[in-house]
C-alpha cells in the first residue's frame, strides 16, 4: 500500500508523475469545457457541472432554522457559480439532530427554509452569468448513531456493531415500529421542502448515519429491516415510493455510501469472503431499485467519516490525535472516482455526483473535466473547496483557472471545529469568521 503524503506539487506533471508512481490512472485534461456544459435535471436545465456538496455548518438556530450564519454561507454558493447546490444534512426530528445547532425542517422552521434558498437562488441569477439558475436539493436525514440534539451523544442505532460502539455503551437500537414511523417523518419534511422551494429532496444514506446503518444490517435479527437485501433496502426504498406518492412534484436524490469500509457483516460494500474487499454488487442492485421507484440523482460517496475519514475525504493533516491515514490521497480519490463511474456508467440516464476532489486544489478541474468527458459522472462535487473558494466555477468561467492562494488545503480543521462543538467553515481562506471562531474553541477547549 502506498504512503500518506501531503500535496506538494508544483505544477500538474508532477501530479500526474506522482500518479504514474503509484500506479493510478488519474484521469486529466487541459480542455476545461466539460465543466461548463448544460445539465437537464427534472424540468430544469443548468449551465454547468459543479455542485456544491452537502457540508453541515452547524450554525442554526435552536429552533432548527437557518441563522445569519447559515444565511451568509448559502449566499457565497449561490453567488460562487456551481449549478447545483445540495444543502446540507437537515435533520427530520430533533432528537435526529447531530449537534444542537443542526438544521431541523418543520412546520415552525419552514419559513426560514423557503428564505433561504429564495435569497439563495436570487444571489445565483444575479451574480453570475445571465440565464443562469441552479438546482436546489436539500438532504435530510437521522442522524442516528451520531445523533447529540443537546450536546451530548444520544445515540439510537440500527443494530449494534463492533467496529462502532463505543465499549460498555448501552444501545437504543430503533425497534421496527419507530423505523415505520420515522419514514413518515422523511416524508413530511419532503413536503416542507417542496413547499420551501427545494428541487429535489435527497434521503441520506451515507457516512454511517441510520439508512446507510440499515443497509448494512445483515445482523439486525427478528426485523423485517435487518437480514436479507430486500429487508435492509426496505426503509429507504419505501421512503423515496412514498415520495414519489404523496409529493410527486419534487425530485428525489440519494446520497449513498458505495462502500463503508467496514468487512462484512458490520459494512455496505463489502465482499462476504474473508477477503474485506470492496464488493459493489449490493449498492449497484440499490441504486437499480432507487431508480425504478423513481430517483433521479444519485450521489456518490464512502466511509464513515467517524472511524476512517480518509475514505471519504482525503485529506493533508488529520485530526489532532487521530492516525495518519495508512494511504496516499491519489489512491482516495481514485477509488471515489471509480465508485462513481461504475453507478453512473450502469446508468447513463441517470446523473451521478461525483465526490472528493478538493485535495487536489487547483488541479480538480482539470481531474473533473476528465471524468465529465469520460462520462464517468454527470456533475464534480465539492465539499471542503465549497468553504475555502465557493466562487471557484466563476473564477473558473471568466479566468480559466484557479488561484492556488484561494483553494482548500485539506486541513481538517472544518471538520475539528465540528467535532469541537462548533459551526463549520473554511478557518484558512475565511478567516475573519472561522479563524476567529476557531481560536475561541481552541481557548474554550484549553
Ligand atoms: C465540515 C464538513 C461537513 C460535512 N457535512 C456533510 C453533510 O452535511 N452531508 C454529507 O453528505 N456530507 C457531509 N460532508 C462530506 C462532504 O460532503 C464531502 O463528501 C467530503 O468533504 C469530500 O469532498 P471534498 O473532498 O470536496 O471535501 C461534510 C464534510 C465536512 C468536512
Amino acid at each position: 500500500m502506498s504512503q500518506h503524503e501531503m500535496f506538494a506539487f508544483q505544477s500538474s506533471e508532477e501530479l500526474l508523475q506522482k500518479a504514474f508512481d503509484l500506479g493510478i490512472e488519474l484521469p486529466f485534461q487541459t480542455d476545461l469545457s466539460p465543466l461548463f456544459e448544460e445539465l437537464s435535471l427534472g424540468s430544469k436545465r443548468i449551465d454547468n457541472r459543479v455542485a456544491v456538496q452537502p457540508m453541515e455548518g452547524y450554525d442554526a438556530n435552536p429552533d432548527g432554522s437557518p441563522s445569519e450564519l447559515t444565511f451568509r454561507r448559502y449566499k457565497r454558493f449561490g453567488s460562487g457559480g456551481s449549478s447545483i447546490i445540495w444543502f446540507e444534512a437537515t435533520s427530520v426530528v430533533p432528537e435526529g439532530r447531530s449537534n444542537p445547532h443542526q438544521l431541523w425542517l418543520h412546520r415552525q422552521s419552514v419559513d426560514g427554509f423557503t428564505r433561504l434558498v429564495e435569497e439563495t437562488r436570487k444571489e445565483a441569477t444575479q451574480s453570475f452569468v445571465a440565464g443562469h439558475d441552479i438546482y436546489c436539493v436539500l438532504q435530510l436525514t437521522h442522524s442516528g448513531r451520531y445523533s447529540k440534539p443537546r450536546g451530548m451523544p444520544q445515540p439510537q442505532v440500527a443494530l449494534a456493531n463492533p467496529f462502532l460502539d463505543e465499549k460498555e455503551a448501552t444501545l437504543q437500537i430503533f425497534s421496527d415500529k419507530e423505523l415505520d414511523r420515522l419514514q413518515g417523518n422523511f416524508v413530511d419534511a419532503a413536503l416542507l421542502a417542496y413547499q420551501a422551494g427545494f428541487d429535489a429532496v435527497d434521503i441520506k444514506a451515507c457516512h454511517g448515519y441510520v439508512i446507510n446503518e440499515l443497509l448494512a444490517a445483515f445482523d439486525r435479527q427478528n426485523s423485517k429491516y435487518g437480514g436479507f437485501f430486500n429487508n435492509r433496502a426496505r426503509f429507504l426504498t419505501s421512503v423515496v415510493k412514498k415520495i414519489r406518492r404523496e409529493v410527486s412534484q419534487i425530485g428525489i436524490a440519494v446520497r449513498m455510501n458505495a462502500y463503508d469500509g467496514i468487512p462484512f457483516p458490520y459494512g455496505f460494500g463489502s465482499s462476504r469472503d474473508e477477503s474485506e474487499e470492496i464488493d459493489l454488487t449490493e449498492p449497484k442492485q440499490v441504486v437499480s431499485r432507487l431508480i425504478k421507484e423513481g430517483c433521479s440523482l444519485f450521489n456518490i460517496t464512502a466511509g464513515i467519516p467517524y472511524l476512517f475519514p480518509h475514505l471519504g475525504r482525503p485529506f493533508d493533516r488529520p485530526l489532532p490525535g487521530a492516525p495518519v491515514p495508512p494511504e496516499h490521497p491519489l489512491e482516495g480519490i481514485s477509488r471515489l472516482i471509480s465508485f462513481t463511474k461504475k453507478v453512473q456508467k450502469e446508468n447513463p440516464e441517470i446523473p451521478v455526483v461525483g465526490t472528493g476532489y478538493s485535495w487536489l486544489r487547483q488541479y480538480f478541474p482539470n481531474v473533473g473535466a476528465a471524468v465529465l468527458k469520460n462520462d464517468e459522472a454527470a456533475s464534480i462535487g465539492l465539499g471542503r473547496s465549497a468553504f475555502a473558494y465557493p466562487e471557484a466555477p466563476k473564477d473558473l468561467m471568466n479566468k480559466g483557472f484557479l488561484d492556488p492562494k484561494k483553494v482548500c488545503i485539506s486541513c481538517s480543521r472544518c471538520t475539528e471545529m465540528m467535532r469541537m462543538g462548533g459551526s463549520a467553515g473554511c478557518v484558512i481562506r475565511d478567516k475573519e469568521i472561522y479563524g476567529k471562531q476557531y481560536k475561541k474553541l481552541l481557548q474554550k477547549g484549553t
